[in-house]
């Protein structure tokens, strides 16, 4: 069974009186395993498939089968457990979260899905060796790890693409568990 699928698949942006159509009918399959690069000058679609195929989107019309799961008309909150549990996205500019050192970094998505911090943070670090950087031990008060107090552990620009494709490589299912994120700077601007 194909990986992704789209049958027709058309986006129309609506701007104003004018429809612009993103895409028309795109026809595409993707086996597991395969690696495609998409190609085309500037204008012609690209962001806007790549948005409808990491699920980030819907179509106006058409449909997108991901593992032969009818995508193309799930509300948000279906879509975004779908990109949680089965998409990896690694946008140009990273998205890495600056008040985050690297292993927190890596373990937002762990977040999300509710492990446990002992459980991610011990995931985090074998992610971060398979990419070849052995991060220092975490001091005992984990709020030290941040950038603010530790420079050295915010990830460099040219670090920064490997950390974020290994943040997107974890995949366990087990989705959902709404809690305030801990990692979120709950200081005023000035105390910082
Ligand atoms: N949110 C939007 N609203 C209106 N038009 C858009 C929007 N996003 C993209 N477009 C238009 O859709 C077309 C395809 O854009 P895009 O997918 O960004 O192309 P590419 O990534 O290949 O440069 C362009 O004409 C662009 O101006
Ligand atoms: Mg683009």
């Amino acid at each position: 069974m194909s990986l992704v699928r789209t049958e027709r698949l058309s986006k129309v942006y609506q701007m104003g009186e004018t429809a612009l159509h993103a895409l028309r009918d795109v026809e595409m399959t993707i086996d597991p395993g395969e690696y495609v690069a998409i190609m085309g000058p500037s204008g012609s679609g690209k962001s806007t498939l790549l948005n409808l195929l990491g699920c980030l989107d819907r179509p106006s019309q058409g449909r997108y089968f991901l593992g032969g799961e009818d995508v193309s008309q799930l509300d948000d909150r279906r879509l975004s457990a779908v990109r949680g549990a089965r998409i990896g996205f690694i946008f140009q500019s990273y998205n890495l979260i600056p008040q985050l050192n690297v292993i927190e970094n890596i373990e937002v998505p762990m977040f999300y899905r509710g492990w446990s911090e002992t459980r991610s943070e011990s995931r985090a670090r074998e992610l971060a060796d398979l990419v070849g950087r052995r991060p220092p031990d975490p001091p005992a008060d984990r709020t030290e790890r941040r950038p603010a107090a530790t420079r050295r552990h915010r990830p460099g620009l040219g670090q920064r693409p490997r950390r974020a494709p290994r943040r997107r490589t974890h995949r366990k299912p087990r989705f959902t568990q709404r809690r305030r994120n801990p990692h979120h700077p709950r200081r005023p601007a000035s105390a910082r």
